[in-house]
């Protein structure tokens, strides 16, 4: 799929087929995905444990249970746990003098081994790094940058999925052996779609100029009408919700799965 269409049609699905399984081959992909996200300081913050649904006992997915993640956990075939670990700032220095030697951080921006090693690690760096909300901060959104390149690689392989509460990680983390540095971000729920792919059509988002400003913030960004049509020929934008058979959907897919209606 082209990557606007890709981003176009990813919906967070909630009917899985709960009966196919996930090809190992295709949460490869989402892996990969998420190790070729941006990081700052190329640093390694994301950690994940894949695990199948058919592995785990009742007691174990009951726990995960939550008011928002409920009938999904049955649906989904994989669930991908996604953490962050707190030592990500270890080795800093070493990889960004790694960079340096790659020419990928050079002197014309002001990068060298010595800029890294007398300034930048021990007076800004390793300081925040000691500092737990940044760690928390940076951990967390640099994960997120990852996870949303793992849901796009999931969207482009013809795979539903969607993000979820993280809730009993300490179960999780007895279960599995979780280090203690890991820190839970959220769940991600994999599976093949039994509701359409468009999940009754794209879902409600404020016009670009009530979100996004250009030159100071009294000034919303003004869409030029041409690029807003070449997105929906190219399926960024698509049709919104709800398909007009959406409800009898919904209603069908429940019944299948006796789910309330
Ligand atoms: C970080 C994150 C956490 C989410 N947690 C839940 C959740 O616990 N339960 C749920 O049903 N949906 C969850 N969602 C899905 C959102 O509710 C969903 O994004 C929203 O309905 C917008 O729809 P879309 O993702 O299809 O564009 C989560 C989404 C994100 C990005």
């Amino acid at each position: 799929m082209e990557f606007n269409r890709v981003v176009g049609t990813r919906r967070s699905i909630r009917f899985f087929k709960s009966w196919k399984p996930v090809e190992r081959e295709k949460i490869q992909v989402m892996l990969e995905a998420a190790n070729r996200a941006s990081r700052s300081m190329n640093a390694d913050y994301p950690r994940a444990l894949v695990v199948n649904r058919d592995d785990l006992d009742k007691k174990t997915l009951d726990a995960l249970r939550n008011p928002t993640t409920t009938a999904d956990l049955d649906l989904a075939p994989t669930y991908i746990f996604w953490y962050f670990d707190m030592n990500y700032p270890q080795g800093t220095p070493e990889r960004l003098k790694e960079l340096v030697e790659k020419h990928v951080l050079t002197p014309s921006h002001g990068w060298s081994k010595a800029y890294v090693d007398d300034f930048l690690w021990p007076q800004i760096l390793k300081p925040l790094s000691q500092i737990p909300e940044a760690v928390n901060f940076m951990g967390g959104t640099e994960t997120g940058i990852a996870i949303c390149n793992a849901l796009n690689a999931a969207v482009d392989q013809g795979l539903g999925t969607c993000l979820h509460a993280f809730t009993a990680p300490a179960v999780i983390k007895e279960l599995f052996n979780v280090p203690d540095s890991w820190y839970p971000v959220w769940i991600q729920l994999v599976g093949y779609p039994a509701e359409e792919p468009e999940a009754g059509g794209q879902r409600p988002r404020k016009p670009l100029s009530e979100l996004f400003f250009e030159g100071n913030c009294d000034t919303p960004w003004k869409e030029d009408p041409k690029v807003t049509e070449y997105l929906k020929k190219e399926g960024m934008i698509q049709e919104p919700g709800p398909f007009p058979y959406r409800a009898q959907e919904v209603r069908m897919l429940s019944r299948m799965f006796g789910l309330p209606e």
